[in-house]
């Protein structure tokens, strides 16, 4: 993008840098990343990032939903802001860049915006969002939602992780008030945009040999928590015709969504990835078995179409099992498109710098989808080395996350006014 005549870049040290540092926070050393919100992990890598803002020249601060940002003031101050950035948060057993690497693409535009002393019309916001992933309360995308007034103060209580500490308290922690959770709401009108950079978590873009993937649709996804309860028994007197084995009603549940899933068509997934059995021991019949349902595609019907299906063949479990089982959804986010117009700059960007591209829709959900029912959005990809994600051997070229910042530094140049 030129500013005054000059094009100004990303520098890929200064990304390789912030990455590695980040990579240190993980509570699961040696077996990827595992960062979860409201974490000593969280703690650090949050410190971190606010030192690089400041040093960038941003003013920091923490909404009440516990995600950290920093503000670069604009010639009109009471302008709508555009923000840009990405969660830090991890799953269980991750990898280093899935979030990180659209934290580092903010931290990095916001240093070469600060050592050129490029002044915009209006104001950027640069974002770190907390517990995207929902891998310790689940559902996800909770920094977003918060910002959107779709996160209640009954959730947080609600809302648990596997040591039954609600998000409440987990909040309360980290010094936020969970009874201020509103006040993380930003009025419509208050953004002009928010943008984000991701890997691709997928095989497309390094298969085709190509520099960056342009976002235009974001699939649509639920996710629900399946109880199942039979009656614990042993293993040893309880002949098999006498049983209420919940672990039976759960894996034929399993199978039937794969099943269903695979029948849907037009690329639609479900997952079972969690599941626990109670009470847990080699001579008891499973009394009890928990597991997530993750279920997404571009055709909304589809899902929507899948979620009724399971609800009637769970209602068939309880009739062939003797059991009861309940279904609670976490999350429901319909398919997002994502503005024209963001991605007519990122192509220009791209054109512009000689950089390969593609159009894409992601599989995978992002912060973007949810901020898209307050202001228009954009999301550029870079590859995945294997296309391997939510895995400790996820990786991308340093060099290659380099080119989608500057493919998003040219689009916020513009739209910013500089
Ligand atoms: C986040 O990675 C998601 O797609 O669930
Ligand atoms: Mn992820
Ligand atoms: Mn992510």
């Amino acid at each position: 993008m030129n500013t005054a005549g000059k094009t100004i870049s990303a520098r890929t040290e200064r990304i390789r840098k912030d990455l590695e540092a980040m990579a240190a926070f993980t509570a699961s050393p040696g077996r990827g990343m595992t960062r979860h919100s409201f974490s000593e992990e969280d703690k650090k890598t949050r410190e971190y990032i606010r030192a690089r803002m400041e040093e960038a020249g941003l003013s920091t601060y923490e909404d009440a939903a516990g995600s950290l940002f920093g503000r670069r003031a604009g010639k009109r101050a009471d302008a709508p802001a555009i923000m840009i950035g990405s969660h830090f948060d991890s799953v269980k057993n991750g990898g280093d860049f899935d979030g990180p690497a659209g934290v580092v693409m903010g931290l990095e535009i916001a240093r070469t915006l600060h050592e050129h002393g490029v002044e915009t019309e209006y104001p950027l916001e640069f974002a770190a969002l907390v517990e995207e992933e929902g891998a310790r309360f689940g559902g996800g995308l909770y920094g977003s939602r918060a910002m959107t007034g779709r996160v209640s103060r009954e959730q947080l209580d609600t809302f648990k992780d596997r040591d039954g500490i609600s998000a409440a308290e987990a909040m309360h922690s980290f010094g936020f008030d969970p009874d201020r959770i509103g006040e993380a709401v930003r009025p419509k009108g208050s953004l002009k945009a928010f943008i984000e950079l991701h890997i691709e978590q997928g095989p497309i873009l390094e298969a085709e040999g190509l520099d960056v993937g342009i976002v235009k649709t974001i699939v649509g996804i639920t996710q629900q928590e399946v109880e199942i309860l039979g009656r614990p028994d042993h293993a040893g007197t309880t002949p098999m015709d006498m049983r209420a084995n919940a672990l039976l009603a759960a894996s034929e549940t399993a199978l039937f969504l794969d099943r269903a899933a695979r029948e849907a068509g037009e690329g639609t997934v479900g997952t079972i990835g969690r599941m626990e059995v109670f009470p847990g021991g080699a001579n008891i019949v499973p009394g009890r078995v928990f597991f997530t349902v993750d279920i997404r595609s571009v055709n909304n019907e589809k899902v929507t179409g899948l979620v009724s299906s399971l609800g009637a063949f769970l209602k068939e479990m309880e009739t062939k099992h003797g059991v009861r089982t309940s279904i609670t959804e976490k999350i429901t986010v319909a398919p997002v498109h994502m503005s024209e117009e963001i991605v007519g700059l990122f192509t220009e960007e791209a054109k512009k710098r000689g950089y390969s591209m593609r159009s894409m829709q992601s599989g995978a959900g992002h912060d973007a989808m949810i901020m898209a029912g307050i202001t228009d959005v954009g999301l550029v990809f870079v590859p995945s080395k294997g296309g391997r994600s939510h895995c400790p051997e996820e990786w991308t070229d340093y060099e290659q996350i380099a080119k989608g910042v500057n493919v998003i530094l040219g689009a916020v140049l513009s739209l910013a006014g500089a």
